[in-house]
């Protein structure tokens, strides 16, 4: 599996690979256009939540990134984010992603290891990889968290599940948190640390957004190899699209649309920066 070989190899060479997610033409096209620039891969992800949202599907979403990147050509993988449900994993499967991630957070462990080895098995029959989360990352985006550690990932949890489930990638919560953080995020190094010494599988950190670069340099170090950004950058784009609208209040959307456009790929490129 690409996405598998591409995130081990990130880890052993102590790099990561930006996940950004995005769910229409300007997001899609400004995430490639930035993995073309940098001669980077990237993984564009997309969530159930943010396909209703758009009025997406599966199908047409694979379309779209596959049509998007002829234009900008790079090393893409096509990944489904925190799906919480085995049909929306098997949709994903069915439509051509390359990844999804199950996310059996909110379940007893016990669940958590039945219902992702399912996904896992209709998944791997199609060389579709599969990443899962223990513990639990906390916050959602779009909101603001401030009890990061509610939820951390046990090691035993993680040494258990392994030896169980047969994953390609496990998310991790050290203290992470979608959204935008209420105050200074604080990420649980030792723990990472520990779980790095325990598995070999890359890592992946959640709530990207608000993490210092010299905080990812640090994770990346520990076995992080996929870093998922989605509130900073969504945030960039409203903010280059909202301050066009208030200089000129009768703008045309495209106009609109490139500064958010053009806003969310310079945060992009930093990010990518720091991940390689
Ligand atoms: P942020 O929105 O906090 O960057 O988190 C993104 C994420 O983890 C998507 O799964």
């Amino acid at each position: 599996m690409k996405v598998f070989e591409l995130l081990a190899k990130a880890r052993l060479e102590k790099r990561a690979i930006l996940a950004v997610n995005v769910s229409n033409m300007e997001t899609i096209a400004a995430t490639l256009e930035v993995a073309n620039k940098v001669k980077y891969p990237i993984i564009v992800q997309v969530s159930p939540i943010q396909i209703e949202a758009q009025k997406l599907s599966y199908k047409l979403f694979v379309d779209l990134v596959h049509c998007l990147a002829a234009h900008y050509p790079c090393d893409y993988i096509i990944h489904l984010d925190h799906a919480t449900t085995f049909e929306e994993c098997k949709n994903a499967v069915d439509a051509g992603f390359d990844s999804v991630m199950y996310d059996g957070s909110k379940l007893t462990y016990e669940e958590n290891v039945i219902s992702t080895s399912k996904v896992v098995d209709y998944a791997h029959s199609r060389n579709v990889a599969v990443e899962a989360e223990l513990g639990r990352v906390g916050g959602e985006e779009g909101t603001y968290s401030t009890n990061q550690n509610a939820y951390l990932t046990s090691l035993d949890e993680v040494i258990d599940f392994c030896s169980k489930v047969n994953i390609d990638s496990l998310a991790v919560a050290i203290g992470n948190a979608h959204g935008f953080y209420g105050n200074e995020p604080k990420l649980n190094f030792v723990r990472l640390k520990e779980i790095s010494e325990h598995t070999d599988l890359p890592l992946v950190l959640h709530g990207g957004s608000g993490i210092s670069d010299a905080d990812f340099k640090k994770a990346i170090s520990y076995g992080i190899s996929k870093i998922n950004v989605f509130t900073e950058l969504d945030s960039a784009f409203v903010k280059g699209f909202v301050s066009k609208f208030n200089e000129d209040r009768k703008v045309y959307m495209m106009f609109a649309q490139r500064c958010g456009r053009d806003e969310m790929s310079r945060v992009m490129f930093e990010k990518m920066q720091v991940c390689r």
